[in-house]
């Protein structure tokens, strides 16, 4: 599959990706490490987890015989923000570098779900994670761009944003719910965090993308509500799992997009994003929430101040 990419070698390269252990994340992770990188699985169940990883590893012991130590699993639920803050400690604490972050873990729920923070959680899983996540391994990123001139992070968004916008009047859907609203929000969320996060990181050498991977047959339409049960009709004629990987894989390794931010591809393709997408007051204001619900806020005068800050 990634023969037909001409993607460049990871050898010597971190790699984190979330929710490694299934669905295009699990096939990117099998991908990056058949390119030679580490890669560091955040999946949110152990034994899922664990099961996952003996494929990776069996996947990267046939591909790159020395890369003997081609992952590493760190258990994490990204919906509970005490856990993504732990993650980010020890993930700082072990490594003193990262290469490229794949920010993939997302949820579609047919109900309204909170987290253990009181937060809907396609929100919080989908967009907030991701946000927290990004700040907390930001000077690995930025470390490791000052070493070899770039490090990438990749946002797996969705063409699900079109149509959507963000409804700051009810961000938290306590006044309604719906889920193609709450996953298309939570998928611009992905785009605007994206435009904004690749202005603020301009001239650090840390560049920001990120891409819908196609309609791909996954667990993601696992659910009971209508719309996935009529989704799991046509599963035949979607993509792969592998095949979703292939656009990730490419933002994370190609040559051609060395120094390339800010841009959203569909598949292989930088397209335009919705209109919405491109509205900057609502980035800024959707920044400075996700700082608040995120309990950074208290830090951003250092955060966008000191060496760490986006
Ligand atoms: N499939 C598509 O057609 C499609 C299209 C556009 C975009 N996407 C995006 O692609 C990404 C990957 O989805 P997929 O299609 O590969 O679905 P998937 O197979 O269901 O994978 C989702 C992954 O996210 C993990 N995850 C969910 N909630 C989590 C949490 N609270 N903490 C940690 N990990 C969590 C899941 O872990 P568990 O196994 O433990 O649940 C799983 O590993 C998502 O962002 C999705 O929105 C998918």
């Amino acid at each position: 599959m990634t023969d037909r990419l001409d993607l460049k070698s990871l050898d010597n390269a971190v790699c984190l990706i979330t929710g490694a252990n299934s669905g295009i994340g699990k096939e990117t992770a099998k991908g990056l490490v058949r390119l030679g990188a580490h890669v560091i699985m955040v999946c949110r169940h152990p034994e899922r987890g664990r099961d996952a990883q003996a494929e990776i590893q069996a996947v990267a012991q046939t591909a790159q015989p020395s890369n003997a130590d081609a992952t590493d699993l760190r258990i994490a639920d990204l919906g509970v923000q005490d856990e993504v803050y732990r993650l980010g400690e020890s993930l700082r604490a072990d490594y003193d570098r990262l290469d490229v972050l794949v920010n993939n873990a997302g949820v579609m729920l047919g109900n309204r779900e909170e987290t253990t923070d009181d937060i809907e959680a396609t929100l919080a899983v989908n967009h907030l994670a991701p946000f927290l996540l990004t700040h907390l391994v930001l000077p690995l990123l930025k470390e490791a761009a000052g070493r070899t001139g770039e490090a990438r992070i990749i946002t797996v968004s969705s063409e699900a944003h079109r149509g959507t916008s963000i409804d700051f009047d009810d961000l938290n859907a306590e006044d309604s719910y719906g889920m193609v609203q709450a996953y298309g929000q939570s998928k611009l969320a992905n785009i605007l965090f994206t435009h904004e996060l690749a202005r603020r990181l301009r001239n650090t050498g840390v560049t920001a993308s990120c891409v819908h991977p196609g309609v791909v047959a996954t667990s993601i339409w696992d659910g009971q509500d209508w719309l996935s049960r009529i989704a799991r009709l046509f599963t035949w004629l979607y993509k792969s799992p592998e095949e979703g990987s292939e656009s990730v894989l490419y933002l994370a390794a190609s040559p051609d997009l060395d120094g390339v931010t800010g841009q959203y591809y569909r598949e292989l393709d930088a397209v335009n994003p919705s209109p919405e997408a491109y509205d900057e007051k609502a980035a800024a204001r959707l920044w400075r929430l996700s700082l608040e619900m995120t309990g950074l806020e208290d830090d951003v005068e250092q955060a966008e101040r000191g060496p760490g800050s986006p």
